[in-house]
C-alpha cells in the first residue's frame, strides 16, 4: 500500500513539476524527469530551437532536465529581452559543469557585484593596452608579418591553416594579457590551442547537457565530461605559470599587461572580498580571456577563407577595392574602414554566415519579468537564438545565400543592419567584441592584399559546420597564391 502510494505521488508531483506555470510561453510537452532533453537533437540544437518557432512562435519554453528554459527568436524578442529588460536577463546560470570544473568564476561565469568589477576592469585594461588605438593597429599589422611569412611557405600546395591561423590571432590576446607573443614552433602554445579547442568540443556535447541536468548522477558515471577537468586543469596550469613569471618581475609603476594591473587592483582592493580580485580569480580571468580571445576570431577567419575560395568572384572585387585605396605598397590601417564599404560588407556577411556563436551564451531571469506578453518568473534560462536573427526572413533579402549586398546601399555605401548581432547585444554583450572588429578587419584585408586563397583541384568547400559550443568549419586544406 505505502509502495503504491509513493508510486502515485511522486508521479504526481513529477506531472506538476512538468506542468507550465500560468500564462508560460508554449512549448513542446515536457517528460518526467527529462523534460524535453531527448526530443531535441543536440548535433543540430540551433537549427531545431529556430524551426520550433515555425510552432510555438518567437518566445516558447522548454524544460533541459529540471530546469525550464525561454528560448528567444527574432529580432524583436531579442531587442525587448536583451535590451528593454537588459538588467533583469544580465545574470548567467551558474551550471554544475562549471561549478565542479573550474576553480574560480572568471568574468564569463559571474554575476552581480563581482561581475560588474571584472567585466569594468577587463574592459578599461583592454583598451589602457590599445583596443581601439594604434598600438594595438601596430602589433596585429606586426603579427600579419609572422602569419604572412607562414602562410607564404605553404604557397603552392594545399594545407590546413587551422593552427597557423589561430596561433596569429591568439598572440594578439596573449600580448595584452602577457605581455607577450608566442613563437608559432613554441610547443606549449600549440598545446594551449589544442586544448582549448578540446574544451569547447567536450563542453558543446550532449555529455556537458547531461552533466548539468543530472550533476549526482554524471558525477558517479564514465564519460567524457570527466575530461574536461583535465582538460581545462591543463590550460590553468600554463595561465597560472604565466602570472608566476609575472609575480617575479613585476613593477607596479610600470604596467606591461592586464596581469601587471591585476595585481595592483588585488593590492588595491585588499578588503573588497566580493570583488573578485584575487590570484586564483586572476588565473581564471586570464583563461577566460584567452579561450574566448583565440577561438572565436580564428573560426571567423577561417570562415572567410572558405567563403572566398568559394565565392572568387566576391575575393576578386574585396582584392579590387584594396587595390584601389590601399595599392601594395603600405600595409593597411583602421582609418581605411570608411573607404573599403565592400570589404567591410564581406567581413560582415563572413560573421552573419558563419554563425559561430549559435545560441549566445545563456543568461538567466533574476526577478519575476513578462517577455512577449508572457509572464517569466525568477530563476528561468534564457537563451538568446542569435541564429533566428542573423537568418531572420523579415530582415534579409537572402538570409541563406552569401551577399555582401545586405550590408550595401544602392551607391554601395555600408549600412548598418540592427538584426546584425553575432556578438549578441545589451549588459552581456561581448566583451571583445571591438577587440575582435579590430582583428577581423586588419588581419582581413592584409591577408586579401597579399594572398589568393583557392580551394585544391577538385575539392569543393565544405559549409556544413562542426557543431560545438560555436559553430566552425571542418578541417580543410586551401592553396594560396601569393599576389
Ligand atoms: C561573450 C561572440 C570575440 C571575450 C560573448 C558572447 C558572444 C560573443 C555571442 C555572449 C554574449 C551574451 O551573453 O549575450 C563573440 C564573437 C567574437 C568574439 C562572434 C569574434 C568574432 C571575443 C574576443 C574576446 C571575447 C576577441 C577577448 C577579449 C568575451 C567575453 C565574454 C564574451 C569575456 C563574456 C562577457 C560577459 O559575460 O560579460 N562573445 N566574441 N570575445 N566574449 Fe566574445
Amino acid at each position: 500500500g505505502l509502495i503504491v502510494f509513493t508510486l502515485v505521488f511522486l508521479v504526481t508531483a513529477e506531472y506538476l513539476r512538468n506542468r507550465r506555470p500560468s500564462n508560460f510561453p508554449p512549448g513542446p510537452t515536457a517528460f518526467p524527469l527529462v523534460g524535453n532533453m531527448f526530443s531535441l537533437d543536440f548535433n543540430n540544437a540551433y537549427r531545431e530551437l529556430t524551426k520550433l518557432t515555425e510552432t510555438y512562435g518567437n518566445v516558447y519554453s522548454l524544460k533541459m532536465g529540471r530546469s525550464w528554459t525561454v528560448v528567444l527568436n527574432g529580432l524583436n524578442a531579442l531587442q525587448e529581452g536583451l535590451l528593454t529588460k537588459g538588467d533583469i536577463l544580465a545574470d548567467r546560470p551558474i551550471f554544475p559543469i562549471h561549478v565542479d570544473v573550474l576553480p574560480e568564476l572568471g568574468i564569463i561565469f559571474t554575476n552581480g557585484h563581482m561581475w560588474k568589477q571584472q567585466r569594468r576592469f577587463a574592459l578599461f585594461t583592454l583598451k589602457y593596452f590599445g583596443v581601439g588605438k594604434k598600438s594595438l593597429e601596430f602589433s596585429i599589422l606586426d603579427e600579419f608579418i609572422y602569419l604572412s611569412k607562414e602562410i607564404a611557405n605553404h604557397k603552392g600546395k594545399p594545407f590546413n591553416p587551422h593552427f597557423i591561423i589561430n596561433k596569429a590571432v591568439s598572440n594578439i590576446i596573449c600580448s595584452l594579457i602577457f605581455g607577450h607573443r608566442y613563437e608559432y614552433s613554441d610547443e606549449k602554445f600549440l598545446k594551449m590551442m589544442n586544448l582549448i579547442d578540446r574544451g569547447t568540443q567536450i563542453e558543446g556535447s550532449i555529455w556537458s547537457q547531461l552533466y548539468n541536468a543530472f550533476p549526482v548522477l554524471m558525477r558517479r558515471l564514465p564519460g567524457p565530461h570527466h575530461t574536461l577537468q583535465k582538460t581545462y586543469g591543463e590550460i590553468i596550469e600554463l595561465m597560472k605559470t604565466e602570472v608566476d613569471q609575472h609575480k617575479e618581475d613585476w613593477d607596479p609603476s610600470e604596467p606591461r599587461d592586464y596581469i601587471d594591473c591585476y595585481l595592483s587592483e588585488i593590492q588595491r582592493k585588499d578588503d573588497e572580498v566580493d570583488a573578485g580580485f584575487h590570484e586564483d580569480n586572476l588565473v581564471m580571468c586570464s583563461f577566460d580571456l584567452f579561450g574566448a580571445g583565440t577561438e572565436t576570431t580564428s573560426t571567423t577567419l577561417r570562415w572567410a577563407f572558405l567563403y572566398m575560395a568559394k565565392y572568387t568572384e566576391i575575393q576578386e572585387k574585396v582584392q579590387a577595392e584594396i587595390d584601389r585605396v590601399i595599392g601594395q605598397s603600405r600595409q593597411p590601417s583602421m582609418e581605411d574602414r570608411a573607404n573599403l564599404p565592400y570589404t567591410v560588407a564581406v567581413i560582415h556577411e563572413i560573421q552573419r554566415m558563419g554563425n559561430i556563436v549559435p545560441l549566445s551564451l545563456p543568461h538567466i531571469v533574476s526577478r519575476d519579468v513578462q517577455l512577449g506578453g508572457y509572464t517569466i518568473p525568477k530563476g528561468v534560462i534564457i537563451i538568446p537564438n542569435l541564429t533566428s536573427v542573423l537568418f531572420e526572413k523579415d530582415q534579409w533579402e537572402t538570409p541563406y545565400s552569401f551577399n555582401p549586398g545586405h550590408f550595401l546601399n544602392e551607391e554601395g555605401k555600408f549600412v548598418k543592419r540592427a538584426a546584425f548581432i553575432p556578438f549578441s547585444a545589451g549588459k552581456r554583450i561581448c566583451l571583445g567584441e571591438k577587440l575582435a572588429r579590430m582583428e577581423l578587419f586588419l588581419f582581413f584585408t592584409s591577408l586579401m592584399q597579399r594572398f589568393t586563397f583557392s580551394m585544391p583541384p577538385g575539392v569543393e568547400p565544405q559549409l556544413e559546420p562542426r557543431i560545438s559550443v560555436i559553430l566552425s568549419p571542418r578541417e580543410y586544406e586551401i592553396c594560396v597564391q601569393v599576389l
